[in-house]
């Protein structure tokens, strides 16, 4: 049995979005105010400008501002010509958002077991999943590590697939120097306000280096129309609006500076954490730690004995997707990392502001047993 841990008062959130508010608050409160000012609410300069950045940031060509990132997705694989009929191969170890952007296209999701160390789709898996009916692959950039992305395109070339890659967790993470999001034919990014890149409400764009998907993106978003009132497809409403574009914007200019930080945070745990296993930074792959995932055998009486000292831990994810009462017709099949994983998977306390201090107070909790 784990020792019942005193409550000290001590409160170690998991996030801590109204600190980092606080520290822009003036140019946030003026990108706010400048837009209010303006009268123009959609689609508008902030959402030109956001997305001329954002893809600039991604070292992609275009970026078409949407509503989330399940939008983003979904509406991605769409431009990809995926619908009824067709299979896309993704994980199952995932937000569920991938997964229903998947079927909203009417396509099958095809789950791929995981890797062991990275959490992300095994591409020595994804052949023996490929059939006639495969149209795309769909890897998930996970809690902040790029998938595996060569042999991804390889297979793509051979098979001719298209790849939209999930990067909803991983603005700014890098694979073989690159950053992720402009490696496949579409990116698709999530602005949730806990994501690396956050708004102060939902918002979600999707990056490519290919004029055609842009064009049929930006349709797509705004009810099929190239021409104001001309529906040429039918498309829907899934516009990032212009004060969320005008928030991430100046967020975006500290991107980077905020992934330096979660990277010294991960190093310090890494450095502290003992007999549990640790995230690791692939040798291809520059991590954003969206999330720092450790994996112990007791993963509830840990939790249990840092939430009792007043430590936030979660777990992404209990569930996987093929085991949710929502994907009820995929619940025999067998994923065996994914499976043993989601009971041993602990999420502790990330975010830029998170002090060497509290990583030490985590730790130790941890250490103790
Ligand atoms: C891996 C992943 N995919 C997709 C999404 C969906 O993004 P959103 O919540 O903006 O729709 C999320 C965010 O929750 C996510 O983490």
């Amino acid at each position: 049995m784990r020792k019942t841990e005193k409550n000290t008062g001590r409160v170690i959130p998991f996030t801590d979005l109204s600190s980092q508010y606080h520290s822009i608050k003036d140019d946030v409160d003026s990108a706010i105010k400048e837009v209010l000012d303006s009268g123009w609410y959609i689609l508008g300069k902030q959402v030109e400008q956001f997305e001329k950045n954002f893809s600039h940031y991604c070292q992609a060509k275009y970026g078409i501002g949407v509503a989330n990132g399940t939008d983003a997705i979904h509406l991605a694989l769409l431009a990809c010509g995926i619908g009824k009929g067709d299979e896309v191969l993704t994980v199952s170890n995932t937000a569920t958002p991938t997964v229903l952007a998947v079927t909203y296209t009417g396509a099958k999701p095809v789950f791929v077991d995981i890797e062991t160390e990275s959490y992300t789709i095994d591409v020595n898996k994804i052949e023996e999943n490929i059939t006639k009916k495969t149209k795309a692959i769909l890897p998930v950039h996970l809690y902040g590590q790029p998938a595996d992305m060569d042999p991804i395109m390889e297979l793509a070339q051979k098979y001719k697939l298209k790849v939209v890659e999930d990067a909803c967790q991983a603005h700014g993470a890098e694979y073989k120097g690159k950053k992720v999001g402009a490696l496949g034919d579409i990116g698709c990014f999530s602005f949730y306000p806990t994501k690396n890149l956050g708004g102060y409400g939902d918002g979600g764009m999707a990056v490519t280096n290919n004029e055609e998907l842009d064009e049929k993106l930006r349709m797509l978003r705004n009810y099929g129309m190239k021409k104001q009132y001309h529906s040429l497809i039918r498309g829907f409403n899934s516009r990032l609006d212009e004060l969320q574009a005008a928030i991430l914007d100046v967020k975006l200019i500290r991107l980077d500076e905020w992934n330096e930080k979660r990277r010294r945070n991960a190093r310090i745990y890494d450095r502290l954490l003992e007999n549990v296993v640790k995230p690791i930074e692939k040798e291809y792959s520059k991590h954003v730690y969206h999330l720092y995932v450790i994996r112990c055998s007791d993963r509830d009486g840990m939790q249990k004995k840092l939430t009792d000292a007043g430590v936030s831990a979660l777990i992404h994810y209990p569930v996987p997707v093929h085991k949710q009462e929502a994907f009820g017709e995929f619940k025999n099949i067998s994923l065996p990392f994914t499976e043993k994983y989601s009971s041993e998977i602990l999420s502790l306390p990330m975010h830029p502001d998170l002090k060497e201090e509290q990583i030490r107070y985590v730790s130790d909790l941890i250490n103790s047993g």
